[in-house]
C-alpha cells in the first residue's frame, strides 16, 4: 500500500492510500477471455471507464435524455440540509463509495459544514487520478475539510475502512451506481458496507426508479449517440490494449428495457457475420449476424424493492426524497442492530 499527499499545499489535509493492484490488466484479460468465449457473450461494465470512457460518461450526464444526474442534483440541492439533519450526532464523518468527480458531494459537504466546524471526508474510488483531482478542488473550496482517500475497488476499500476509526458516519452511494449490480451483487455490496458502519450510522443511496420504457430507453440511447460511443469504446479499448481488430463500423449499440426484470439492458450487436482476432489473448472470436455482447444492466427500483433491499442488508429505509418529476430517489438507510 502506498500513501501520498500529492500536493504540498494540502499535505497536512490529504492522504491518498493507493490499493489498486498492479496486475489489473491480467484480470481484464481473464474476464475478456471468459466473457467472449461464453454463450451468450458478455463483458463487465467496469471496463467502460478508461480515460475516454470516463469522459464520455461525464458527457452522458449532460445529455437531455439522461435525466438521472440532473434529478439527483435537484434533490440534493433542495434537501441536503434536511438529509444531513436526519443523521443524529453533533459531529458526522462523511464516507463515499465511487466518489468520481465528487460534484454532487459538495452539496452534502456544505450542509454538514453548516452544522459542524470540521469534516473528515473518506472517498473510495478506483481512479487515483479522479481522487487526486477532486480532492484538490474540494480542499481549495473548504478549508475545514480533511480527506482520507482510498484508490481501490469497492471491496478492498471496505476492507481498509474497517481499520479506520470514525465517529457517526454518513455514507454516500450516489448516481444509481447500485443499478449496475444485479440483485445478488447489490445485497452483497450493501451488506459488506453495513459491516463498516455502526448501528444508527446512515447511508444515502441514490437510486433510479422504474418508469415508462420509452423514457428509459431514450436515456440509454440518446439522439447524439454519446451512449453508443461510450458502449462501443469498449471495443476500442480492447483493440488498443490487446491488439484486437474489432471494426467499430461493423457493430452497433442496442438498448432494451426489460420490464419484467426492471432493468435496462445494453448490448453491442454484430451487424454481420465476422471473425475478430485478439492476438494478445491468442483468440479468434466468431460473430454471427445480429449476435450480441451483453455489456451492461442498469436496474431500476420501486418503493417496495427499496425497502426490501434495506431490510435484507441490515438497514431500515427511514426517508426517501424524490425530484419534482418523481423519476429518481435519494434514500436514507439507517443501519439497524443486526449487521
Ligand atoms: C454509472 N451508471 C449508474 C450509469 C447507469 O445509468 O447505469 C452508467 C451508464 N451507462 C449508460 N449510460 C450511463
Amino acid at each position: 500500500m502506498s500513501q501520498q499527499a500529492p500536493d504540498q499545499a494540502h499535505a497536512d489535509k490529504l492522504v491518498i492510500h493507493n490499493l489498486v493492484p498492479a496486475d489489473l490488466q491480467s484480470s481484464f484479460a481473464e474476464d475478456l477471455r471468459a466473457g467472449l468465449s461464453a454463450s451468450p457473450k458478455h463483458l463487465f461494465p467496469k471496463y467502460f471507464y478508461d480515460e475516454l470512457g470516463s469522459q464520455l460518461f461525464e458527457a452522458i450526464c449532460l445529455l437531455p435524455e439522461y435525466y438521472l444526474t440532473r434529478a439527483e442534483n435537484e434533490i440534493l440541492t433542495s434537501y441536503a440540509d434536511e438529509i444531513v439533519s436526519e443523521v443524529s450526532a453533533e459531529k458526522v464523518s462523511l464516507l463515499e463509495m465511487g466518489s468520481g468527480s465528487a460534484l454532487k458531494t459538495r452539496l452534502i459537504i456544505e450542509a454538514l459544514l453548516k452544522r459542524q466546524e470540521q469534516l473528515l471526508y473518506t472517498p473510495v474510488d478506483i481512479s487515483a487520478t479522479a481522487l487526486e483531482q477532486s480532492s484538490r478542488v474540494l480542499l481549495q473550496s473548504y478549508p475545514n475539510l480533511r480527506i482520507n482517500a482510498y484508490a481501490s475497488d469497492y471491496y478492498d476499500g471496505i476492507r481498509a475502512l474497517q481499520e479506520q476509526p470514525r465517529g457517526r458516519t454518513l455514507a454516500l452511494f450516489l448516481g444509481s451506481n447500485i443499478g449496475n449490480f444485479d440483485h445478488e451483487e447489490a445485497h452483497t455490496f450493501l451488506h459488506a458496507l453495513r459491516g463498516v458502519l455502526k448501528k444508527d450510522d446512515a447511508l444515502l443511496l441514490g437510486v433510479d426508479l422504474r418508469k415508462d420504457a420509452k423514457i428509459l430507453e431514450d436515456a440509454y440511447d440518446d439522439a447524439l449517440g454519446v451512449t453508443a460511443a461510450f458502449n462501443l469504446n469498449l471495443l476500442t479499448r480492447i483493440n488498443r490494449e490487446f491488439e484486437a481488430d474489432f471494426n467499430l463500423r461493423a457493430f452497433r449499440h442496442q438498448v432494451f428495457y426489460n420490464e419484467e426484470l426492471g432493468r435496462v439492458e445494453v448490448y453491442i450487436v454484430s451487424k454481420q457475420t465476422q471473425t475478430v482476432s485478439i492476438p494478445r489473448l491468442e483468440m479468434e472470436i466468431r460473430f454471427a449476424e445480429n449476435e450480441r455482447i451483453h455489456t451492461e444492466n442498469s436496474y431500476k427500483y420501486d418503493q417496495t424493492g427499496l425497502s426490501q433491499l434495506a431490510s435484507a442488508t441490515g438497514y431500515t429505509r427511514t426517508r426517501t426524497w424524490l425530484d419534482e418529476r418523481e423519476q429518481f430517489s435519494s434514500n436514507l438507510f439507517i443501519a439497524t442492530g443486526e449487521g
